[in-house]
């Protein structure tokens, strides 16, 4: 694996990499590193759809609104390269701030059209500015022609695919489903900062959300299966911060649910904040 720390050197790595294959599709997987099988997921998936794979890790300073949060985010960059290596990544890119980012943070806007208003853009003010900026300049880094994103992060998804479009990028954006530990529980970074027993106890986040499809087979109004998903936190350690019901286009809040909406939940236990969603589907033949 290659690795590489600007975009000289990521060039030229990817420059040399076309002479000999003139054809190639490059992929790219963005993250902040402290990688987790649903990384790899994603690094897997890209290896099917292109013939050469970048990873980048930098944790992009500019979309943390909590200074606490930053700091604490965890960083285990040789455990990060050794399992990048095991699912054949091609090139890590590990960039400093000041190569992200030359001319200090540049002055950046962009028109989401809604996207951003809701959700993580409501209990995290310039989130997703941040992410826009990073992932427009980490793709001027990469110069991809597909880019994967989980699932996980429902509403980024959604807004780096606007981000795409509106900027008219020539790159395919892939969603990749949700990874999760065998008891239900989403993977994320942020679980590394849990318990072995905590991260048990946190599968009751994915039995919530499902209890809430189930429930929906029945009672599609909204309001009704958040209260019955909000019933799982009730006399627990867990506290939600929202929990959204939203249309998978426009992610405005849906009052009933279809089959083009997503329950979308952020909750904290033990101080981390933990994000998840499910998509609505009708499971039973009486609902349709
Ligand atoms: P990070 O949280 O490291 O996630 C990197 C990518 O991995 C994102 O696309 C995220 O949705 C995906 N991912 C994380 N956990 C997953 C899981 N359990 N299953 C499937 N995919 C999962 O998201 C970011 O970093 C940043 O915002 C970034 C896009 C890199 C910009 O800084």
């Amino acid at each position: 694996m290659i690795i590489t720390k600007n975009e000289t050197e990521t060039h030229a790595a990817l420059e040399a990499f076309k002479l000999k294959n003139p054809n190639a599709i490059i992929g790219f997987v963005p993250t902040m590193g402290a990688l987790h099988e649903g990384h790899l997921s994603l690094i897997r998936e890209a290896k099917i759809h292109c013939d050469f794979v970048v990873c980048s890790i930098f944790v992009n300073p500019t979309q943390f609104n909590n200074a606490d949060d930053l700091k604490r985010y965890p960083r285990t960059i040789e455990a990060d390269q050794i399992l990048l290596e095991s699912v054949s990544c091609d090139l890590l890119l590990v960039p400093t701030v000041d190569a992200v980012y030359p001319c200090g943070v540049p002055d950046y806007d962009i028109d989401l059209e809604g996207l951003d208003q809701g959700m993580e853009g409501q209990f995290r003010p310039g989130h997703f500015k941040g992410v826009c900026m990073v992932v427009e300049r980490l793709f001027s880094m990469v110069l991809p022609q597909k880019a994967f994103f989980g699932a996980k992060d429902f509403q980024q998804l959604a807004i780096i695919r606007k981000m795409t479009a509106i900027r008219g990028l020539p790159i395919e954006i892939i969603g990749v489903t949700i990874k999760r530990a065998e008891n239900g529980f989403a993977l994320s970074s942020r679980n590394a900062l849990l318990s072995e027993e905590e991260r048990e106890n946190a599968q009751l986040i994915y039995r919530a959300l499902k209890a809430g499809v189930d429930f929906g087979q029945l009672n599609r109004n909204s309001a009704a299966i958040t209260a019955k998903i909000q019933s799982f936190f009730t006399d627990t350690d867990f506290e939600v911060e929202y929990i959204a019901i939203v249309d998978n286009d426009t992610l405005l809040a849906v009052n009933e649910v279809n089959e083009n909406t997503t329950i979308c939940i952020v909750v904290y236990y033990r101080n981390v904040r933990l994000i998840d969603n499910i998509p609505f589907v009708y499971t039973t033949a009486t609902a349709s």
